[in-house]
């Protein structure tokens, strides 16, 4: 059985679909699909004035639940499994409280790889359009009984509006937190407007302690910047990646329009082959017949182009995806799984070609680095180091950089239209 979250922020609830909309795919109910390890679904609760032990909000973070983040916001977090106070409170930030707007979401209770449905109670509300582009806003969720810390973010303009702006990558966090811990707090130094990873944030993503210890990681960071998330296969399509995930459509395929950028972040470890070689194929086909922005990047988590032979390239999807890929004329696209720094040549066709497609791979935010690479045609750098990329958009050109975690540069870049 799905779980349904009734989330009252949105007003009228329009109808889930597929079809690429910059209202329609805002839903008022969010499917948690069937994982691999997961216990059964309770029901939802809806906001009420109930708090229980620990009614403070923790691992308070950002979500998009529609492809238009300069309108739209999700917010996240959990309390203890008795309070079932749901409440945002979001206003703009030079006079917040005063003129704020209270939204009221919804909670529900999920479990572990030790199948104990109801350990953990995840709170969500949508804002599905109700803010205002380029406008810089504070929030605190919560309720009367215990209110998280106010935290800051400003939306960007509409999609296709501006040109500038600034991006950090990273991806493969599992397994050391410590590492993890410098990786965030060097990608918030750097400002970025968008964050995106490109999956495996946890070593087993059923198990709630990697979680908790991932966002406590990240501070505050994650309830002031977005993050556009990836599902890897440590992630293991476990209930708690949908429960604490807030991304478009369904969590593990989806589409965002963030100025000059269209980004679309696919699933590579499913649940059949068919959504490798036909559900997303057509996803992505229906994405670039709408498509308008600038510049178009995939993220997903297993690279089809890599020369780093611990776990090789994902060769089924140079067939599957990379033809659709060259075809819709996508400049970027960025993987980790392997867990390095890595860049390729141009692609078209099997071949290096100008104009190609650019494949990134960073899986260096804290996962056992793997020194094992082999030279082959397509691989233009490869660096096993604990790393991160920024990103910087202005017009006609992207500059990018890849840093170590001592702030040296391991690769800089520009692609260019
Ligand atoms: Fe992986």
């Amino acid at each position: 059985m799905p779980l349904a979250l009734l989330l009252l922020g949105c007003d009228p609830f329009p109808e889930k679909t597929d079809v690429p909309n910059l209202s329609a795919d805002c839903v008022g109910d969010i499917e948690i699909p069937l994982g691999l390890l997961q216990g059964e679904s309770m029901p939802a609760d809806a906001h009420e004035e109930t708090y229980g032990s620990s009614p403070t909000p923790f691992a308070v973070h950002q979500g998009f639940p529609s492809r238009d983040p300069s309108v739209s916001r999700s917010f996240l977090w959990q309390t203890d499994v008795g309070t079932l106070a749901s409440s945002l409170v979001i206003g703009p930030a030079d006079t917040f409280p005063t003129g704020a707007t209270t939204y009221e979401g919804g909670s529900f209770l999920f479990g572990t790889a030790q199948l104990n449905v109801g350990d953990y109670r995840q709170h969500e509300v949508r804002v599905c359009v109700g803010l205002l582009p380029n406008t810089t806003y504070t929030y605190r969720v919560g309720g009367e009984g215990g209110w998280s810390d106010e935290a800051t973010f400003t939306t960007p303009g509409a999609p296709g509006t501006f040109d500038s702006f600034r991006v950090a990558m990273f991806g493969d966090s599992r397994g050391d937190v410590d590492t993890w811990t410098q990786v965030i707090a060097a990608v918030d130094a750097a400002a970025p407007d968008l964050m995106i990873t490109s999956g495996d944030m946890v070593e087993l993503g059923a198990s709630q302690i990697e979680w908790d210890n991932w966002f406590a990681a990240s501070g505050d960071v994650m309830a002031r910047r977005p993050l556009a998330i990836t599902h890897g296969n440590h992630e293991f399509l476990a209930q708690g990646y949908f429960a604490q995930v807030g991304m478009p459509g369904n969590e593990e395929w989806y589409a965002l329009d963030w100025g000059p950028l269209h980004l679309v972040a696919l699933n590579d470890t499913v649940r059949d082959q068919t959504q490798l070689s036909s559900d997303q194929v057509q996803f992505m086909r229906a994405e670039y017949q709408a498509a308008t922005a600038d510049w178009r990047w995939v993220v997903h988590h297993q690279p089809a182009y890599s020369t780093c032979t611990t776990h090789g390239s994902f060769e089924a999807l140079r067939e599957y995806w990379a033809p659709v890929w060259e075809e819709s004329n996508v400049d970027l696209v960025v993987a980790g799984h392997n867990h390095i720094y890595e860049r390729s040549v141009p692609i078209l066709a099997g071949a290096e070609a100008e104009g190609g497609v650019t494949y990134v791979v960073t899986g260096g935010a804290g996962a056992p680095l793997y020194e094992n690479s082999q030279a082959d045609w397509f691989g233009l750098v490869a660096n096993p180091i604990n790393h991160y990329v920024i990103a910087d958009f202005s017009t006609d050109r992207v500059d990018f950089v890849a840093y170590d975690l001592a702030g040296n540069v391991i690769d800089s870049f520009s692609l260019s239209h």
